[in-house]
């Protein structure tokens, strides 16, 4: 069998099988195999740039000759003419492993400092370069270029091709594509400093700001020019990818978007005297993931805690609080609620002889103290009337007998869910990361004690008891809308 000599091939096939095969990581001897195993099965590699390479004969390969995938982002990345051009290809590759499709346009200037060859190779698509060729703007290619895609990305966006965004010159291919686009658009500016400190330079990008461009970067370091730094240098290629994927990724489902959610957290802090109190072992992580988690789901969250050693949830309004009974008051002050949450464990009792200063050791020996108990905020927030949320969940903290028990506290205070959790020493469960819980629901008031729903979650972080609990209220709602 004949035996084929990669030396003696045309150069310009060589130098596409190199880059390709370094583009895919392979050898260019493999490369060649996949490409011929390839045309034997009939399967068009979808890495292989065909168009780029050989436009067929009988048509011409435009933009609308690309294949998309259909669940694929796709991004236009106009690469301009700048020392940092060699990083755009690096991008390409970073794009290219976050699975988004990647099709660029050069500048001439750009074409000074990398080849449509390199790029083509390593996106595995044609390269475009100019406003006027008859191969792709036999159908308008610059509007589908603009149109086609996700998001454009420019990179390295130089002062001029800033300066003709701003002011909307269209008298290339790329600046013609930046003009009629109606996609976001990405820029990784990177110029000389004083170029980018010029005063022109910073009105463009204020103009350009302004049209609701994204910029970023430039950062700061030393420039190719010797002995110069300074803001100018181009972000690096996995940064400008990430910020990239941050804009196509679809945007969180926020199912408790326009709901008022109210929580409580942590132990409270009955006041013995001046000095010492009456506390609990709650650290209050898991009202806290609540929170987190009812923010992140798109809900307005007010936070009632107690003494906790935890950072404010972000997007959550807390409220720290003391005793049971600043709790009960800063709850009923924060309705109307759609859901009101009662993780905290709040102390049963309060001293009521506590003392106006600090309990001294006397010869009579130890005072007594006397105990009442406080108000119950679950029962009373469950029994309001008008003002009740229309979803009122509790916590059942038990060291023996959980479901019995649990049972007993959605009945005796009149709640909807509860979440019961054994919070034996054994367990782990308070001050530790991880909870073992199970969801008690009735869905009428009038249900008795049997046809409580119970359901038993495994193991979980805390932080996951929040998501979950989050998504069962997001699909109850849906449920009863
Ligand atoms: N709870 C409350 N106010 C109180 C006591 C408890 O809001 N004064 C709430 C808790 O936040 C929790 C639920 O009631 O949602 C159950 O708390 P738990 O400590 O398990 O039960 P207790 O009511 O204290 O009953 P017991 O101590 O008998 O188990």
């Amino acid at each position: 069998m004949a035996s084929l000599t990669i030396r003696k091939l045309d150069d310009a096939v060589k130098a596409y099988l190199r880059l390709r095969s370094a583009g895919n990581g392979r050898s260019v001897e493999e490369e060649v195999r996949v490409i011929l195993g390839e045309l034997v099965q009939g399967r068009p590699d979808p890495a292989a740039p065909t168009a780029a390479m050989a436009p067929p004969a009988d048509g011409p390969a435009g933009p609308s000759a690309r294949s998309h995938a259909a669940a694929q982002a796709s991004v236009t990345l106009i690469i301009g003419g700048g020392i940092a051009a060699f990083k755009s290809l690096e991008l390409i590759r970073r794009l290219k492993e976050r699975h988004v499709d990647v099709r660029c346009v050069l500048t001439k200037a750009a074409q000074q400092f990398v080849t449509p060859l390199s790029a083509s190779a390593l996106s595995h698509e044609r390269v475009y370069t100019d406003l006027f060729d008859p191969g792709s703007e036999f159908d308008a290619g610059h509007i589908r270029l603009a149109r086609e895609c996700d998001l454009i990305v420019v990179a390295p966006a130089t002062a001029d091709l800033m300066a003709k965004m701003a002011h909307g010159h269209a008298d290339d291919l790329a600046s013609a594509i930046l003009l009629a686009a109606n996609k976001p658009i990405l820029l990784a500016p990177a110029m000389n400093p004083l170029m980018w400190n010029n005063p022109a330079t910073r009105r463009n990008v204020l103009q350009l700001r302004r049209d609701g461009v994204i910029m970023i970067g430039p950062a700061a370091g030393e420039m190719a020019e010797a002995n110069e730094a300074g803001v100018g240098r181009m972000s690096e290629a996995v940064e400008i990818a990430a910020a990239a994927v941050d804009i196509l990724r679809p945007p969180r489902p926020r199912p408790l978007a326009g709901k008022r959610v109210l929580i409580t957290a942590g132990p409270t802090h009955e006041p013995i005297d001046p000095v010492r109190y009456i506390a609990n072992r709650s650290s209050g992580k898991q009202g806290f993931a609540i929170a987190a988690a009812a923010q992140a789901a798109g809900a307005d969250v007010t936070l009632v805690s107690g003494p906790v050693e935890l950072r404010d949830p972000a997007g959550v309004s807390v409220i720290r609080v003391e005793s049971a009974r600043d709790m009960l008051h800063r709850v009923e002050a924060a309705l109307p609620a759609d859901i009101a949450i009662f993780a905290a464990a709040v102390a049963d009792w309060r001293v009521a002889n506590e003392g106006e200063q600090k309990l001294k050791k006397t010869a009579a020996g130890m005072p007594p103290l006397q105990l009442v108990e406080n108000p119950d905020i679950l029962a009373t927030i469950s029994k309001l009337g008008e003002r009740r949320p229309p979803l009122v969940i509790g916590f059942a903290a038990e060291t023996e007998h959980l479901i019995d028990n649990a049972k007993a506290k959605i009945a005796r205070k009149g709640c909807d869910w509860i979440v019961a959790n054994d919070v034996s020493p054994a367990s782990g469960v308070m001050g530790g990361d991880r909870n073992t819980v199970h969801l008690l629901q009735r869905d009428g008031k009038e249900v008795g004690v049997d046809e409580i729903k119970v359901d038993s979650w495994p193991v979980m972080t805390k932080e996951q008891v929040a998501a979950e609990l989050v998504a069962r209220i997001a699909k109850s709602l849906e449920k009863n809308s």
